[in-house]
């Protein structure tokens, strides 16, 4: 019998503002050589760094010189391609860095930034413009939980940044519930796969069921190696979104390896 889900498991590392570039490339290098000796294989389950943008020429230099198979990208981009935006980062110079990724309106842009929803749009769009995957973050506060119900707010920001988006977009999603996010106090399981069937639905609405069953769906916010296999037993639930757990590499490669644990 064919599998039910296709889709390869992404396990991405946030390093928000940690690690400098020297920081970068000890940590790289340990990653890999951990994850190396447990014989990981990384078109099984990819493993994707967004690591602050200074140090991300460090990483490239890295992973190509050693012929890496970790995959990275910029914390975020410019809705801009080039020009007169004073402390901004083009999707253009992400891309020449061999970027794969980039993350896209995650909660502490929105809320420490300002970044709206169609802002969001205007950037997922510059990202496919430089050919660069948007990690497109979505997730509702502990407020909009209780007026709006789990799946409102994440299938609605995620409606936005999909305007003019093409069906056949390589794209992925990232549902972080902005309470869940540092806290400590993760969504369950169920709750992570209720929102993400929502969004998956709302794929299919506004892309394309092709669309629907190839785009990976990440859960984020309190993700950890002791409770990574409950998330990744949920059908619609494709890969972690790691932030605090990203920075410790015993930690990271255990939740990188979920496999050896997700039947347990
Ligand atoms: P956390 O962060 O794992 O520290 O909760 C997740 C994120 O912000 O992407």
């Amino acid at each position: 019998m064919a599998e039910l889900n296709a889709r390869v498991p992404l396990i991405a590392g946030n390093w928000k503002m940690n690690l400098d570039h020297l920081q970068a490339i000890a940590f790289v290098q340990k990653l890999v050589w951990t994850l190396k000796d447990a014989d990981h294989d990384y078109a099984d389950t990819e493993v994707v760094l967004f690591p602050p943008f200074t140090d991300l020429r460090s990483v490239q230099t890295l992973v190509a010189a050693d012929k890496y198979e970790l995959a990275y990208g910029g914390q975020d981009l410019s809705a801009h391609d080039s020009g007169a935006y004073t402390g901004e980062v083009s999707g253009a110079f992400l891309a020449a860095l061999d970027s794969k990724y980039v993350i896209i309106g995650h909660s502490e842009r929105r809320s420490y930034h300002g970044e709206t929803d169609e802002i969001v749009n205007k950037k997922v769009l510059a990202a496919l413009k430089h050919g660069l995957v948007p990690v497109i973050c979505v997730g509702e506060t502990a407020e909009d939980l209780e007026k709006h119900g789990p799946s409102a707010v994440p299938v609605g920001q995620l409606r936005t940044a999909l305007q003019g988006v093409s069906a056949d977009a390589d794209i992925v999603v990232a549902y972080e519930p902005v309470w869940a996010i540092g806290s400590g106090q993760a969504a369950t399981p169920e709750q992570a796969q209720q929102v993400a069937a929502e969004l998956r639905k709302l794929l299919a609405d506004v892309l394309s069921e092709e669309s629907a069953s190839a785009t990976r769906i990440l859960y984020g916010g309190s993700v950890k190696s002791g409770n990574i296999a409950g998330f990744m037993r949920e059908t619609d639930v494709d890969g972690a979104l790691v932030g605090g757990a990203a920075l410790d590499l015993a930690e990271f490669s255990a939740i990188v390896r979920f496999k050896k644990h997700v039947g347990a």
